[in-house]
């Protein structure tokens, strides 16, 4: 039987999983590791933990599955996006990764959009900039670490790295590339004139391919370390969200990917490439050679939860503290709660935004506030659906939901009733790493395209549609729930931060 790997090198962990030619997943192991916060607003990490959980998850996963290297016919990489890793010409990492979640480069973002010029910059790359992106983080190290900088030889992102261990490659997939802020959306290939602009060589950057497509071979040393033969094609993959959208079939227009993690994703696929004139939803092509993908991502979806949890009932596990709050009818009897607890990307770009129970009375319980932040999560992913239309998202006509917030009955139900369409879930859970084992498949010639594969491995499970009797109180409630960011922009960037 031929087998296909997934790669996905996570902010939490590397994760192997083992597909076969029927598109079933046959094993999957995951190491972790941590990131690190040097200091406020800093997020990094070092690469070798991503190349140490590879070496380990690739082993586990063969010898769990009990299949023999020869069996293995391609490898795909996914992985957390826009993290930003150096080498010198030796090939060395020159200093920790800088991650997706690092905000530091405020100041450096200001710069890109007076340099490119801020019209011309989302013209080209769909974008506007964001801190959590590669490009301002390039210009920091100039900035802050001249010596460092000047022995930059290669960009690549966290995946890409792997991808160089493996192949000794250097190549990166096109949506993980877009995530840059260096790429011109349309052409599907870096910008020469937004690199121009930054005076970043374009030498430093690896050559973009479609998700499917082979960008190189295992060497005999990668062979060696993980078990595997060597020669097997590593196929590009693509960058978590795209990657993600395929491992749930959200491959062609109207099928929308939500993931409900710690972030909170909305992902449409679209045919052209589309973007807001005004940068408030990404804009990136996707993993489906010829398509591309817009994007809202709120930062703490599933972590405004998890805070809730671990703040006020420490300890209780998801279904308790859930239960006693679907009694709770919608809207929570007046109480909004904003979602914004580690600032805001989508829909306000705002390291500042903080989060805000609204509308407190005493009669207002816990379950009232348990609906609150469930309810408040679903207003901010509708404020990522609203953006996409208003960018150019044709019809909706199914939302495929994952992630671990997906799990809980009462928020599915919420979300359709908020966005006031169905939602479906998918049989897998392991989107990401199970996208690229699916690009892989597609690049060695399982299936003709990605369609295909997705349609051969993907099965629905159950959908949840919204109640007509909820949809207009929680369309009512939104708008109140729209008014409260502008009103409080002020008192949260007052605030002291320390
Ligand atoms: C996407 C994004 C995250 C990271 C980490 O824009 O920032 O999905 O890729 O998973």
């Amino acid at each position: 039987m031929p087998y296909t790997l997934g790669i996905d090198v996570s902010t939490t962990a590397t994760k192997a999983l083992l597909m076969d030619a029927r598109a079933d997943i046959v094993a999957v192991a995951a190491h972790g590791y941590a990131f690190d916060t040097p200091r406020p607003l800093w997020s990094e990490q070092d690469p070798a933990l991503w190349w140490e959980a590879t070496v380990k998850s690739l082993r586990q996963v063969l010898q769990e599955a009990g299949v023999t290297p020869r069996e293995i016919q391609g490898i795909g990489l996914t992985g957390q996006m826009h993290g930003l890793v150096l080498l010198d010409a030796a090939g060395e990492v020159l200093r920790p990764a800088i991650l997706w979640n690092d905000q530091r480069t405020g100041p450096q973002c200001q710069a890109i959009r007076a340099r490119v010029g801020p019209g011309e910059l989302i013209r080209i790359t769909g974008n506007d900039a964001q801190t959590g992106f590669t490009a301002p983080k390039v210009l920091w190290v100039r900035e802050h670490e001249p010596e460092r900088f000047r022995r930059i030889h290669r960009i690549l992102l966290p995946k890409d790295y792997i991808r160089y261990r493996l192949t000794g490659i250097f190549a990166t997939d096109k949506a993980g590339a877009g995530g840059t802020l260096l790429l011109d959306l349309e052409a599907r290939d870096w910008s020469p004139s937004v690199l121009a602009a930054l005076e970043i060589p374009s030498d430093w950057l690896p050559r973009t391919h479609e998700g499917p497509e082979v960008t190189g071979q295992l060497t005999p040393e990668a062979a060696q370390a993980t078990g595997l033969r060597p020669g097997i094609p590593v196929v590009a993959g693509g960058g978590d969200q795209a990657a993600q959208a395929v491992g749930v079939g959200a491959v062609e227009e109207g099928i929308v990917a939500l993931t409900l993690g710690t972030s909170g994703v909305v992902f449409a696929t679209v045919d052209r490439p589309v973007y807001d004139p005004a940068g408030r939803v990404h804009a990136f092509p996707h993993a489906v050679p010829g398509k591309w993908h817009l994007m809202g991502v709120m930062l703490s979806a599933g972590g405004s939860l998890r805070w809730y949890r671990d703040t006020l009932a420490p300890g209780q596990p998801y279904p308790q503290l859930l239960a006693p709050a679907e009694a709770v009818p919608p809207g929570s009897e007046g109480l909004l709660f904003l979602p914004y607890l580690t600032g805001e990307r989508t829909p306000h770009s705002d390291p500042l935004a903080r989060g805000a129970f609204v509308g407190l009375t005493v009669r207002h319980t816990q379950p009232h506030m348990t609906r609150a932040v469930l309810e408040g999560v679903a207003f901010g992913l509708k404020d990522g659906f609203a953006l996409m239309q208003e960018a150019g998202l044709g019809p909706v006509h199914q939302v495929r939901i994952s992630g671990g917030g997906a799990r809980s009955p009462l928020w599915r139900q919420i979300l359709a009733d908020v966005l006031a369409t169905e939602l479906a879930t998918v049989h897998t859970t392991e989107g990401a790493a199970y996208g690229a084992a699916l690009l892989a498949g597609v690049g060695v010639g399982f299936w003709p395209d990605v369609a295909t594969a997705c349609r051969q491995g993907i099965r629905l499970t159950g959908t949840t549609a919204p109640r007509p009797e909820h949809v207009e109180g929680y369309r009512l409630l939104y708008t109140l729930y729209r008014d409260l960011y502008p009103a409080l922009r002020p008192t949260f960037h007052a605030l002291p931060t320390g």
